[in-house]
């Protein structure tokens, strides 16, 4: 069941996602060689609840930490540690979310750590791009087809790989709601897209296979081949003026 949201109920999510934005641009201004994944886990945790807001990940699904932060070719859901530093080269992909007056907000970079080839300079790029190509078509009277199928082909026409295994989501008094928004189809496919509809766009892009693996921690989802991978995330609603991007910094 999809939920359309309200004006004022933009306007609460406009809030929390304001949050996770201010918090994923501390974390990018922190992360420098050195530093733990596990003292970044804490800036999120500190900020998210000095601004009165809840880490939404924390326990959902048992998941046990605020944020998820994927080095490499981690794709999703890493575990911060304190036994994992980053160092110079590093691509780290830092995925936040909040719950904050009843609205969640939920977004993802990925960041260099110091200087970083230009290969990985491109993945992020492209990536980057590709989450900017599908946020285009979140356009009232539109499918959600078209969002899916504009993030692959940009993707695929740079020579990357859209991870099929996870998907973006509706958000709203739930993080994950309806409907599921993939990173690959077909344009024209897929429900209509309406005023009021709430998504968590999160194109996950690979330099080689699409296929991952889970770790033995339950959680992390590393690329099959190994290669680097990138994600990038906005929550976006859909309204009578266009996309209106709520987790812009
Ligand atoms: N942005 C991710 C998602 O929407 C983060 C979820 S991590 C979890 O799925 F721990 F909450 F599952
Ligand atoms: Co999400």
């Amino acid at each position: 069941m999809i939920f359309l949201k309200s004006l004022w109920e933009i306007e609460k999510m406009r809030r929390s996602n304001a949050i996770v934005a201010e918090v994923l641009a501390r974390l990018r201004e922190t992360i420098k060689p050195g530093i733990t994944t596990l003292e970044l886990d804490r800036l999120a945790e500190n900020l998210c609840r000095k601004k009165g807001a809840k880490p939404a990940f924390k326990g959902y699904r048992g998941y046990p930490f605020s944020l998820c932060v994927s080095i490499n070719e981690e794709v999703v859901h890493g575990f911060p540690s304190k036994k994992r530093v980053l160092k110079e080269g590093d691509i780290v992909s830092l995925d936040f979310g909040v719950l904050y007056d009843g609205y969640y907000g939920d977004a993802a970079i990925t960041v260099p750590v110091g200087e970083i080839s230009e290969r990985a300079k491109r993945l992020l790029r492209v990536t980057e791009e590709a989450l900017y190509k599908g946020i285009e078509q979140a356009v009232v009277g539109k499918r959600l087809g078209d969002i899916s199928s504009a993030i692959q082909r940009y993707v695929e026409a740079h020579g990357y790989s859209v991870v099929r295994q996870f998907v973006g989501h509706g958000i709203g008094r739930a993080l994950h709601e309806d409907p599921q928004v993939p990173n690959f189809g077909k344009p024209g496919r897929g429900i209509k897209l309406k005023e009021g509809m709430v998504l968590a766009i999160e194109p996950m892009v690979n330099e080689g296979t699409y296929e991952v693996e889970i770790l033995a921690d339950g959680w992390t989802a590393v690329t099959k081949d190994r290669k680097l991978s990138a994600h990038f995330e906005h929550t976006v609603a859909i309204t009578q003026n266009g996309p209106e991007i709520l987790s812009r910094v």
